[in-house]
């Protein structure tokens, strides 16, 4: 039994919880508001938002519902456009600022802008411009153009802007930015936070589509738990890749549910190293004053990963493990040395993780819950090509750490993506560059050995020489970025 609250009612179903959350609340609930565009978390359509219980207040995150499968939904209150309309059937400010700004045509997409912002107005991030437009770079319009959304986005900043001492939530609910009875969802919530967390269960105790050697008779106590998932053959996380790839087979499969496992979402700094938990979200990467002090340049890294709902979803042990050559935050922590900790306490190098294309140096039964990297590094960069600027998945990445002492490369960790069958640690590279002075003739023999280690195909992400030449471009410009090299 799944128990959540959508909008303003209490719901719990025995539905199963690989089902979608879109096709949960558009079939069951016929809440038909949320659109059905790419279910592929690419459009935005069907963006809605999820709140969590966050210490003393709900946190509101915007999700797309195509790629959220019902069993992230427990515990937590999920908001579709229905359940922000005003009781007194007057437009809320978002949707104000819409019409006012002549944003909508077809309409088909301005649900999914409509609730991204709606999002952006009750999260507590800072109010900008850049940042109002940010928070919807994961909506696709295809007949307004952007710019009466922009203006849009814009002017709600302005209103967001008057708050005083209140709360974004307090703020957005005095505004009529949200109906009223959201002042109460953190007492709902509490109601429901007693419930068991692990929602692999779920599945089990649908004796009708599952196998009775699952056993129904389990009990919700964390040891038990724990055992559960190692006897599980599959994970799932924020879902936005498993959702993608096998949409049908998610619905009825059996899985062990990672992404509200609290003791696999964390960050936490040691003298000499950080740890973070598997199910941990690129978004919280984003906001943890941890990364933001290690990796100054972590938010205009970070923006090239997905989009604001993707980021809101997609944990780092989901990339790594998805094991596609191209994974951005895999890239990232290739570079740091990172290793990867198994729920046996098993940890290994990440880069000894890829043994051939998606073949992983993991059995069945392990799950990732953690990884480590040691802040031995001075400087960190990440660059990204793709065909689109945003919401975009890479023709070609690269990561370097380095750690410079008296203007020798004392340390060097160097990946690339896109370049090989798996995501690749440049092991010769990173050997080369130690020890050496950052100057051309550096730089330049670098290349020439990045040059052998990699082996792009061409694809529709483009030629093997165009990544050739791109792997070229990208390593020289982590110096040019990081020391004013020209
Ligand atoms: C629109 C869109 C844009 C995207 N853009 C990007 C991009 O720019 N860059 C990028 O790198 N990726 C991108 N992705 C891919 C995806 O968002 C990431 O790979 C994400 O990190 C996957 O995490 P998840 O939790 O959603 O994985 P899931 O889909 O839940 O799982 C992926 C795999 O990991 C396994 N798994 C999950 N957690 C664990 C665990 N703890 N231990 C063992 N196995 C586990 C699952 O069994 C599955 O095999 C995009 C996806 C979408 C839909
Ligand atoms: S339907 Fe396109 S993002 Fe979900
Ligand atoms: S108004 Fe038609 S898709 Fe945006």
């Amino acid at each position: 039994m799944i128990k959540f609250v959508l909008n303003n009612q209490p719901v719990q179903t025995d539905l199963p919880a690989g089902m979608t959350v879109l096709d949960f609340v558009r079939y069951h609930k016929n809440l038909k508001g949320t659109k059905i565009g790419c279910r592929e978390g690419d459009c935005g359509a069907c963006t809605i938002l999820v709140g969590e219980l966050n210490g003393n207040s709900v946190k509101y995150l915007s999700m797309t519902s195509c790629l959220m499968p019902l069993s992230n939904a427990r515990g937590k209150h999920i908001v579709t456009v229905e359940g922000i309309n005003r009781p007194d059937g007057e437009l809320t400010e978002v949707q104000q600022a819409i019409v006012d700004e002549s944003g909508t045509q077809c309409g088909f997409c301005t649900v999914g802008f409509v609730m991204s912002l709606t999002g952006f107005c009750v999260d507590e991030t800072e109010k900008s411009c850049e940042s109002a437009i940010s928070s919807i770079d994961g909506n696709i319009c295809r007949c307004t153009g952007y710019k009466s959304i922009e203006r849009a986005a814009e002017k709600l900043t302005q209103i967001l802007n008057q708050k005083n001492e209140q709360s974004r939530l307090g703020f957005a609910a005095e505004k009529g930015i949200v109906p009223g009875y959201f002042s109460d969802i953190k007492n709902r919530l509490e109601t429901l936070k007693d419930l068991p967390t692990n929602e692999f269960y779920e599945a089990e105790n649908r004796p009708q589509t599952h196998d009775a050697k699952h056993g129904a008779e389990d009990q919700y106590t964390s040891e038990k738990s724990r055992t559960k998932i190692e006897n599980r053959k599959s994970f799932v996380g924020g879902g936005t890749d498993l959702y993608v790839q096998n949409p049908e087979e998610m619905v009825d499969a059996t899985t062990a549910n990672l992404f509200d496992d609290s003791d696999l979402r964390f960050i936490e700094e040691t003298n000499d190293s950080i740890e973070v938990g598997a199910s941990t979200v690129v978004t919280d990467l984003l906001v943890s004053p941890i990364f933001r002090r290690i990796f100054p340049n972590l938010y205009a890294h970070l923006k090239l990963v997905s989009s604001t709902p993707i980021r809101n979803m997609a944990t780092l042990a989901g990339n790594f493990v998805n094991a596609s050559p191209i994974g951005d935050m895999t890239a990232w922590f290739l570079a740091l040395d990172a290793t990867i900790v198994f729920n046996n306490e098993r940890e290994i190098p990440l880069r000894e993780f890829y043994i051939g294309y998606k073949k992983l140096a993991k059995t069945d039964d392990e799950f990732v819950t953690k990884i480590r990297f040691r802040k031995n590094f001075s400087h960190f960069n990440f660059e990204k090509v793709s065909k689109r600027t945003c919401l975009d998945i890479s023709s070609v990445n690269t990561a370097i750490s380095l750690n410079v002492e008296n203007a020798l490369i004392a340390n060097a960790h160097v990946s690339a993506g896109g370049v090989a069958p798996i995501p690749l640690y440049l092991r010769k590279t990173s050997e080369f560059l130690r020890g050496k002075e950052i100057n051309d003739t550096t730089i330049l023999e670098a290349n020439e050995i990045l040059q052998s280690e990699i082996s792009p195909i061409s694809d529709v992400r483009g030629s093997a020489e165009y990544k050739r030449l791109l792997a070229r471009q990208l390593f020289t410009a982590h110096f040019v970025e990081l020391f004013d090299y020209q």
